[in-house]
This record gives C-alpha cells, structure tokens and sequence, in this order.
C-alpha cells in the first residue's frame, strides 16, 4: 500500500462544499497541503479556514472547471505554491441536472451540464496528468456516480456526462498501468451535500434526490476518506455503497431485466409533477421553466 494520501500536494475541484470540501480537509489531516479551488470562492475560503484551525496549508482559487483558460491557470497557480509538481488532483466539482426526459432537456442545461461534469474533467486531466508524471509518482481521483451505469431515466445530461468521466478514467488507467500513478474513479450513490438542491433538478427530482440522500445518503467524510484509501490501494473503482455495487452486477447480469425495471421508474417518476427547477420553484412559486424549450 502506498501512502501517496499523505503529506501529498494536492488541489481539488469543488472544495467549497460537500465531497469536495471533505477531501480538502481529510487530505490536510493526512499532512497535505491543500489548493481548494471552486467557482464560488467564498466557499472555498472557508473550507481553508476549516484546514488553518487544525493548523494545516491550504489556499483558495476561484475557478470555475468548465473554462480551460481557468483550469491552465489553476495548474500554473498550482505549480508556483507547491514550487513544483502536484502529487494528487481530485476531479471533484460537479453540479445536477434532471427531472426530464430527452427532447424537453434543451441545448442550454446539456452544454452547461458537460461543460461542468465532463470537460471540467477532461481538462483536468489534461492539465494535471503532465504535472503527475513530471513529479514521478502520485494520484489522479475523478468524481463519477453510479449515474455513469445506471441510466436512471429523466437524468440523460448527467449520466452522459458522468458515463464520460467512468471510460476517461478507465482508459487513463490503461495508459498509466505499471506506473507509480495510481487512478480512481468514484462511483456513489447517495452523499449528503447540497448537489440536489443547488443544481438545474426540476421541483419534483430535487424533492425525490433529497428524500433519498436524508434517508440513504453517506456522509461526504466517510467517501472522501475511504476513496483516498482506495487509491492507496491503487483500487481504480471506488462503488461505496451496496445499491451502487447491486446496480452494477444487475445491469451486468440481467441488461434485459435492469432495463424493464428502468423503464418502470420513469413510469413511476413521469406519475409525479412539476417541471420547474427547485431554484425556481423556491424563487416563484411558479409554472413555468425558465431554461425549459419553448
Ligand atoms: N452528493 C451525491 O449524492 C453525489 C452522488 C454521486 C456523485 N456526486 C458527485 O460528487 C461531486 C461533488 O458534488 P457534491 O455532492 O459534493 O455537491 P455540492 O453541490 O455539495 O458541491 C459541489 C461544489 O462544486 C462547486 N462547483 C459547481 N460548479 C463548478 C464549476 N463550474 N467550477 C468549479 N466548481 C464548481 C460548487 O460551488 C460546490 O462547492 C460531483 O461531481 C457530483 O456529481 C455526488
């Protein structure tokens, strides 16, 4: 087992809240030191104020994933603290989208959806990847979901774009067998954080994801913590939970069987109502989406 979680040199994505800003805190503990970088700069100042009262390093970025521009800079930004290579980039920083079907998702939410949770990690990986091999050894983690198999129905932008980050890191892995960089691709179900509600989910999907993140979801602590001992481990999957774990052996096993009991869901969620984004619903109590196509 190698120990490349500890006194490591690390920079994640999303370090204002939830997976992110657990990662942030437990890499610190570990004796890292942390560049937390986020598109809300203000979270992520204070995800290092959690790191400085334990007495640790840490600096924040704002950067927002989707641009390439701010991503070369936060790996110039990187190199310069660290006066030298990262050791491990966690590909964090992701947001929600869903709630309806292909045909009504409009080329707005699917651009901004990509843009976030699929090119956010390709460029990424791009930028980190030449700073890991430069420094010799080290860790690339990307955040994926269970959503990268499942095909839940009404979730298409986010489960496109989490399938992309699944074969980005699978293949990476291939190109980095035998070497002393390890990849990990995490896979949850389930995280309390504040992804359902902060994202493009309409009314009903946010109510639904936030029902079962209270009744099922992990803490964000637990995630972070047992991914970084993954990828230790040189472990390429992380699934954390046994319905993501279920989920995988099912599609694997029976495909013809998983896609009925998919197409039972949507069923099911087409029964209940609403449309708008919980943004909206909680802003004007109203009818119509405002990023839905006319
Ligand atoms: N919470 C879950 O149930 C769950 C399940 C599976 C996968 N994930 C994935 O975990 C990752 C982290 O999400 P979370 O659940 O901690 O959500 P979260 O909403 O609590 O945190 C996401 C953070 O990313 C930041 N962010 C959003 N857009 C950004 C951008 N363009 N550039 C930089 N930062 C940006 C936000 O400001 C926020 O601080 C995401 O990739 C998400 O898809 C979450």
């Amino acid at each position: 087992v190698s120990k490349r979680s500890y006194n490591a040199r690390a920079v994640v994505t999303g370090a204002g809240s939830g997976i992110g800003r657990s990662f942030a805190i437990e890499l610190a503990r570990r004796g890292g030191s942390v560049l937390c970088a986020d598109i809300d700069v203000e979270r992520a100042e204070e995800t290092v104020q959690m790191i400085e009262q334990d007495g640790r390093q840490a600096w924040a970025i704002e950067c927002d994933v989707s641009k390439s521009d701010d991503m070369r800079e936060l790996g110039r930004r990187a190199r310069e603290l660290f006066e030298g290579p990262v050791s491990l980039m966690i590909n964090n920083a992701g947001v929600g989208i869903g709630g309806r079907p292909v045909g009504e998702i409009g080329e707005d939410d699917w651009r901004w959806a990509l843009g976030i949770n699929l090119w956010g990690m390709v460029y990424g990986s791009e930028v980190f990847l030449p700073q890991l091999k430069e420094n010799g050894a080290g860790g690339l983690i990307n955040v994926a979901s269970t959503a990268a198999f499942a095909a839940a129905p009404q979730m298409a932008a986010y489960n496109v774009g989490k399938a992309g980050v699944l074969s980005l890191s699978e293949t990476i892995a291939a190109e980095l067998s035998g070497s002393p960089i390890a990849v990990t691709v995490l896979c949850p179900t389930f995280v309390k954080t504040n992804v359902a509600v902060d994202g493009r989910i309409t009314a009903a999907g946010s109510k639904l994801a936030s029902e079962l993140m209270r009744r099922t979801g992990f803490h964000p602590d637990r995630v972070a913590r047992l991914t970084l001992d993954a990828n230790d481990r040189g472990r390429l999957y992380v699934l954390p939970q046994l319905d993501a774990k279920a989920i995988w052996l099912m599609k694997r096993l029976a495909p013809r069987t998983y896609a009925l009991g998919a197409g039972l869901l949507n069923r099911l969620l087409d029964g209940a109502d609403g449309s708008e984004t919980a943004a909206e619903s909680e802003k004007t109590d109203g009818s119509q989406s405002v990023s839905a196509p006319s």
